[in-house]
Order: structure tokens, then sequence, then C-alpha cells
């Protein structure tokens, strides 16, 4: 388990040429209180949001238990957003199994999602803190992604089980988790050592990690006890190099 000393909450940075730890666990306070200087209406279309996402199509289950919409954007100099051309989402193989070699088209951002003020700032706030050199980071994914648990089913956030997303960072940031048990986010070193384990509660509470320097993987969710139905939203960020990124998303 993580020393209380990783459990990070101020802005890592390259030091004396020394890489910060591979990730950054941070409290809510720092996306509530950056989004509590927006309007609260603003807030609310962004995470009232997660009310309409379409289902995956790419589960291969009958009854889905996930929902999503992806969009890119690069990220400005100032750390603005502009809304790149939408793309099927590709991950290799090598980093994805289960979903790998197949470019999956999700639904995009609704447009008052992409262009507010909500979604250009909580991106802005942990380009800032990415727990390395952010140099050449002008790009982004953004998945909105809800899971669902019953008492039938059981939700998989990362059915993949302990994974690398195939990008730089990866900003994890929960937005809501209702009637929830389970759900550890469980992040591991280059050998599969377990080195950090935490339980996102609060919503905006949100671990960015260095996704060349660590794999991490969540355990499935289930309903709490006496609740027939749980539900969990997340808000991911990927942060890459526009120009890095593989013709055929391009
Ligand atoms: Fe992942």
């Amino acid at each position: 388990m993580t020393p209380a000393s990783l459990r990070v909450t101020e802005q890592p940075g390259t030091v004396d040429g020394q890489l910060p730890p591979p990730f950054v666990h941070f409290p809510a306070d720092l996306l509530a209180g950056s989004l509590g200087t927006l309007p609260p209406a603003a807030v609310a279309l962004f995470t009232e949001s997660w009310d309409d996402l379409p289902a995956d199509a790419h589960l291969g289950t009958g009854t889905p238990y996930r929902f999503r919409r992806y969009s890119r954007f690069r990220i400005l100099p100032d750390g603005g957003l502009e809304r790149l051309p939408h793309v099927a989402f590709f991950q290799d193989r090598a980093v994805n199994k289960v979903n790998g070699g197949v470019g999956r088209l999700f639904a995009p951002l609704a447009d008052a999602v992409a262009e507010g003020p909500a979604l250009e700032t909580v991106v802005r706030v942990l380009w800032e803190r990415l727990p390395g050199p952010r140099e050449g980071m002008d790009a982004c994914g953004v998945h909105q992604i809800r899971v669902v648990a019953t008492v039938d089913a059981e939700g998989h956030p990362a059915p993949e089980g302990v994974h690398q997303d195939g990008h730089c960072y990866v900003a994890q940031v929960l937005i809501r988790r209702e009637n929830v048990e389970g759900a550890d986010s469980r992040l591991y070193d280059l050998d599969r050592v377990p080195v950090h384990e935490a339980l996102l509660t609060t919503p905006f509470e949100t671990i960015v990690l260095d996704d060349r320097r660590v794999f991490h993987g969540v355990t499935p969710i289930r309903p709490a006890a006496g609740a027939g139905r749980g539900v969990r939203d997340m808000l991911l960020v990927d942060f890459f190099p526009f120009a890095g990124r593989p013709a055929r998303e391009g």
C-alpha cells in the first residue's frame, strides 16, 4: 500500500530533473473549488449530462451496463479547449485485450458540455497538475462514462482488468456514486506490484496518473445493500501530444 507521503495533494512537477511520483490523488476540494467560481447552472448542466449517455454498443453483453460519450480536443496554450473532429476511439490490442485493435465509435459529447465552462475548467486544472512534464501535452480525449449495477448483474468499469490505456496521462474524476459497493481504484507499478488503492467516494475526487509508469484497474461494482441499482459516473481525460496520434484516429 502507498505510504501517506505519496498521497500528494499539492501541484507536482519535475524538480531537479527528477520525475514526481507517477500518480497524484486529489481530494474533491480541488475541482469543487475551481468549479465553484462558475455559475451553478453551468456546473449542473455538466454533472447532469451523465443522465444522457447512450449505451456502449461494444460491450458484447445483452443488457448494457455501461453508457458513454467521447470527444477529443486540442488544449490551447492558455488551457482553453478546441474540439477536434469526431473519430472512433482506438486502443492497441497490446493495451486492451478486450476491446483493443478495433475502433470504437462512441457518441460525441453534447455541444453544451463540450463548449461549456465546466469541462474546460476541469481539464485545465488537471492539465496544470499532471504528475510529470506537460510539455507537448496539447490534446486530450474526454470520456463520460456511467456504469450501472443491478442485483442481477454487476457492472465492470474496466473489463480488461489491470491495464494501461495507451496514453501519456489519464485523469479519473468521480462525478457520482450512488448506491454502489465496490469500485476500488488500484494502481500498480510496471512490475504489477500494487502501489496505491483508493475508493473514490466524493464527487470530484480525482486520480491523475502517468499511464506510461503505472498500470491501473478498478474492481466491479454491485448495488449497495438494500438497493436494486447502483450508479457510478466517471469523467476520464486522456492527455497526449496531438502530433503523436495514430493516423487512423486523426
Ligand atoms: Fe483504463
